[in-house]
């Protein structure tokens, strides 16, 4: 078949497909090994990826434990970084940390992070994604809430989206969050809360 004008992609496009590729390739190695795989995604998390239009801005994974949501996590993320650079052309920041990680980073005493500092990336990252929410066996003390207050309170005024993952819904949260960050991700999760259902993938075998 004659190639036409159409099949030759402009140099925008080869620019940006290179740098999708780069953005790509750069997020695949921190990304931990088991959820590198491409997988299928449930519908709607896949069109909050794709940025769809009538799409929500954040996304709050539910389900009961081996549904499969650390997964479609990773693999919506990754198509929501391939989107974003295809429509913008720059390469969007992605801060991604398991919930016991971040509030373990946030407090006063951790000496590997600036808890300040770290509450600025937090806030400013175009995507944050949060893995297991309530996975922490202690809740956080009242400073680190107030950081994550700090950081929640900051991307909902600014409409920065969120990407959680937590095995129980938002409004159960308030114990490990606090009140204030509890209600304002019930807010900003509001249309992108996504229920996924089935058997635990793990002790049925259905995995990957
Ligand atoms: N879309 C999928 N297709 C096939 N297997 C999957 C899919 N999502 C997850 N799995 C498998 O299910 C298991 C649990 O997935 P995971 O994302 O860790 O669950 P959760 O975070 O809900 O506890 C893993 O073994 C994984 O390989
Ligand atoms: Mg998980």
């Amino acid at each position: 078949m004659p190639f036409s004008s159409d099949d030759i992609p402009n140099p925008r496009q080869s620019v940006f497909r290179e740098r999708r590729e780069d953005a790509i390739n750069s997020y695949l190695q921190r990304t931990p090994t088991i959820y590198r795989g491409s997988i299928h995604i449930h519908p709607a998390s896949d069109d909050w990826s794709r940025r769809r239009e009538d799409a929500p801005a954040s996304l709050f994974l539910t389900g009961a434990i081996g549904v499969g949501k650390t997964h479609t996590a990773w693999q919506a993320s990754r198509q929501w970084l391939a989107t974003t650079v295809d429509r913008t052309g720059n390469m969007p920041s992605i801060e991604t940390w398991r919930s016991t990680a971040l509030f373990d980073a946030l407090r006063p005493d951790n000496r590997d992070y600036d808890a300040k500092a770290l509450t600025r990336i937090l806030q400013n990252a175009d995507l944050l994604y949060v893995d297991d929410l309530a996975a922490a066996r202690v809740s956080p003390t009242g400073w680190t809430q107030e950081r994550l207050y700090e950081i929640f309170d900051e991307r909902y005024i600014n409409r920065r989206p969120v990407l959680i993952t937590c095995d129980v819904f938002p409004n159960q949260i308030s114990h490990i969050v606090g009140d204030r960050v509890a209600s304002r991700l019930s807010e900003m999760c509001r249309d992108g809360v996504l229920l996924l259902e089935g058997d635990d993938r793990r002790v049925s075998g259905v995995a990957a």
